[in-house]
């Protein structure tokens, strides 16, 4: 079958949706006048959207925080990179792939909101944020600061620099329901001495959905001459920011979460100045000591999956992130505020619109998470996962831009029935 027979076959099942094609701007132009606030509540709009998705029947999909799959036109286009590439062989790998992963890097660093000599590919969040804190020229005593709702990866790089090193971690709880910023900002810099050197910190808590003021957070940190290292696994291409406005030193994310790149993509962010004093992790004697591509040797790769970052960007822009952002905090809003108040429902997650996006985390009272997770599946096929660790004991729910309200609707009941 060739491309226009596999276009036409699909489109004929109904499984390809103008969007995945060429008519999104005349999709667009019926709505353009809308604000992505009232866009985001436009139910017809999104049904658009989600038809460029090629969704699995099976179950209501409520996990996109792991791994956000690709539309169709992404995963097409990533296909004909695995074909091209593998057509073109070494005399690929050996010219056109480096001109090719340089404008693509720029690319990024545009949607970044950063300098591209600031900025390198990885294959996720775990390299990038890995290889700031094998990175550092830790000594004896060194502290560094990192609350116990981050990621485990993270914090097992930052115990074994304690054995190797002798670093001390302090690490803090970030409550889930706080007062103000202030709050927040409080506890961190309560942990901070004379002898911390890092700071780590979710953009967005990965188990609550929890949005953290990272600028203030940095504010305040580099005000003690401490740097700081963001985890933004979660935001990127999920909220609207730029990198270089947050004030942070180290910043890395994974692609293939909310931008939705087919799977082993991801970004690192070393502001200009710190580059020269991180030591790169796989060996690479190439580059100047303050040019960020000497940390970016992990060999040969699939280079398909980064040349896919640029169509993935495509699709992502063509929404639009104002656009995105919206209708995501809507979504998960939409579903939060029905349940919120029931008896023995636990909303792990801020009422403030500002301290949540897309994701949030609910529990009931007398259900393990493990338990409420498998119920979800097997008795009403909700797909979710369970988070019983850290404070929060719940389920987190993750929407995309494919959900519809009328999904939550069926998770809403879901909760109603089981929590009574
Ligand atoms: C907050 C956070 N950091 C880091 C990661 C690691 O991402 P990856 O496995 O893509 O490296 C995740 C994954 O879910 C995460 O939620």
């Amino acid at each position: 079958m060739n491309k226009r027979q596999f276009i036409k076959t699909f489109a004929a099942a109904n499984l390809i949706s103008p969007v995945f094609g060429r008519d999104f701007e005349n999709i667009l132009s019926k709505f353009e006048q809308q604000t992505p606030e009232q866009m985001a509540q436009n139910e017809d709009f999104w049904a658009e959207i989600r038809c460029a998705f090629l969704i699995k029947p099976d179950y209501i999909n409520l996990e996109n925080g792991y791994y956000s799959f690709a539309p169709q036109e992404t995963l097409e286009a990533f296909i004909g990179h695995v074909r091209e590439v593998n057509f073109q062989g070494s005399y690929y790998m050996r010219t056109r792939q480096f001109d090719d992963k340089a404008d693509i890097r720029k690319k990024l660093a545009v949607l970044a909101g950063c300098s591209h000599e600031e900025l390198i590919i990885t294959r996720n969040t775990t390299e990038s944020l890995d290889s700031v804190i094998a990175g550092y020229d830790w000594k004896v005593g060194d502290e560094a600061v990192m609350a116990m709702q981050d990621y485990g990866a993270m914090l097992d790089m930052f115990k074994l620099q304690a054995r190797r090193y002798g670093i001390v971690n302090k690490i803090i709880s970030i409550p889930n329901h706080p007062k103000s910023d202030e709050e927040i900002v409080e506890l961190y810099e309560k942990a901070i001495t004379p002898k911390t050197r890092l700071l780590m910190v979710c953009h967005i808590v990965n188990i609550t959905g929890h949005i953290l003021p990272i600028k203030k957070i940095c504010e305040m940190a580099h005000a003690k001459g401490v740097a700081v290292m963001v985890d933004g696994a979660h935001a990127f291409a999920h909220l609207d920011y730029k990198i270089s406005d947050l004030g942070c030193d180290y910043y890395g994310s994974s692609l293939h979460k909310w931008l939705s790149v087919p799977l082993g993509a991801g970004i690192l962010y070393v502001k200009k100045d710190r580059i020269a004093k991180l030591w790169q992790l796989f060996g690479d004697m190439g580059y100047k000591d303050d040019d960020i591509r000497k940390l970016n040797h992990t060999g040969t790769h699939p280079v398909h999956t980064d040349l896919a970052i640029a169509n993935a960007i495509d699709f992502h822009q063509k929404i639009g992130i104002q656009r995105k952002e919206a209708r995501l905090r809507f979504l998960q809003e939409y579903w939060t505020k029905k349940v919120r108040d029931l008896p023995n429902i636990v909303l792990n997650t801020s009422a403030d619109s500002q301290r949540a996006c897309g994701i949030a985390n609910v529990g009931i009272k007398t259900i393990k998470p493990a338990d409420l997770a498998k119920t979800l599946l097997e008795k009403y096929k909700i797909w979710t996962v369970a988070i019983d660790y850290a404070n929060v004991q719940g389920c987190r729910i993750t929407p995309n831009l494919y959900t519809s309200t009328a999904e939550l609707d069926t998770f809403v009941a879901a909760l109603k029935e089981l929590s009574r």
